[in-house]
């Protein structure tokens, strides 16, 4: 085994060419821990915001202290601590780790409680990264409800959470609408998922579920459109409780949510996307050590799905 790693993350808050590697020693895993080589991360949003000096993470950064980003990994379990007993080297695993405050896929290797964690086909390809983060949210955003004839707005569609609470939406028996300023992208005809322009959205008031994904004056705009009846999820956490008081005004029962590591849920996401049920769609693929451009690419907004990153 080798006996250093790399990690990407950042002293200082900032562009992304304050992204910088460091080296550490390899040790070995605490008891409940797994020691990971990794094979594949992923981009989302969170390590932009995290980077900018925005957000809960960033908030509890030390200052000039090195802080690692990323949070999605596929990789091969190389150690597990002494308490692990349900895996082993050799093992290909996938999980959302040290979500939100100890981040640090970005590396090479990676150490993580063996709970964040599911084995996956030795085969599963880097794609399956981007099913962790932005699947676990989409899987919670929806959790809580049940198809009953109300349709399930979806805005930021093609984004990396949005393509995927589609399907999921779809998955578990909703009528999933796509509300995404990019209706004509080819996604909507591959998922077969209608789609709807935020113009489109706006022209009529809304009976449904709406998950917002993009916040702000925007998740407001589409809150104050719903209808008495209607309920609403706001996900991005910095605008959330602007969004949540447009929707007390409308009378529509809103919530905010915060992605949590769960192994049920990422199985039945890892078992929907082997069924053939799910895809994450993989925009674009970055080498580790490209992560400048691969964030740089991100903030440009016009990915579709998830951008991943090897190591
Ligand atoms: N609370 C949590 O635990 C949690 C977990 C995961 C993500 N989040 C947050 O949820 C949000 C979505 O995450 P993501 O990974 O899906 O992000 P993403 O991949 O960056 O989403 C990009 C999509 O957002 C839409 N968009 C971008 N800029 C917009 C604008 N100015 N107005 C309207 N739509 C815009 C576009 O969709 P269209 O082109 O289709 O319109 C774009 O494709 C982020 O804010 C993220 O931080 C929160």
């Amino acid at each position: 085994m080798e006996k250093y790693f790399r990690q990407y993350g950042i002293f200082q808050f900032g562009g992304s060419t304050e992204l910088c590697a460091q080296e550490l020693p390899l040790t070995s895993p605490d008891n409940q821990q797994v020691l990971i080589k990794v094979i594949s991360t992923s981009v989302n949003p969170i390590d932009i915001k995290t980077r900018s000096g925005l957000g809960y993470v960033a908030a509890g950064k030390p200052a000039d202290a090195f802080l690692p980003l990323g949070y999605d990994v596929l990789g091969e379990v190389v150690q597990v601590g002494d308490d692990v007993t349900d895996l082993h080297p050799g093992d290909r695993v996938i999980g959302m780790v040290g979500f939100a405050a100890h981040p640090g896929c970005y590396a090479t290797y990676t150490y993580a409680k063996a709970s964040e964690l599911i084995k996956v086909n030795q085969k599963a390809d880097a794609s399956l990264a981007g099913l962790c983060l932005a699947g676990l949210t989409a899987w919670q955003a929806l959790a809580e409800f049940e198809p009953d004839g109300r349709p399930v707005y979806v805005n930021a569609a093609t984004g990396g959470v949005g393509h995927l609470v589609l399907q999921v939406a779809k998955l578990r028996g909703f009528e999933a609408i796509a509300v995404s300023r990019r209706i004509e992208h080819a996604l909507f005809a591959a998922l077969d998922i209608h789609a709807i322009t935020p113009t489109d959205y706006l022209a009529q008031p809304r009976k449904g579920i709406l998950i917002d994904l993009v916040g702000g004056e925007f998740g407001q705009r589409m809150t104050k459109n719903l209808q008495v009846g209607s309920e609403l999820v706001t996900v991005p956490t910095v605008t959330k409780d602007q969004v949540l008081e447009t929707a007390r005004a409308q009378q529509v029962s809103g919530r905010g949510i915060l992605v949590e590591a769960d192994q049920a849920q990422l199985t039945r996401l890892y078992d929907a996307e082997q069924a053939g049920q799910i895809k994450v769609v993989v925009d674009q693929s970055f080498e580790l050590h490209d992560i400048q451009q691969a964030h740089e690419y991100v903030e440009q907004g016009i990915h579709c799905g998830k951008v991943i990153i090897t190591a």
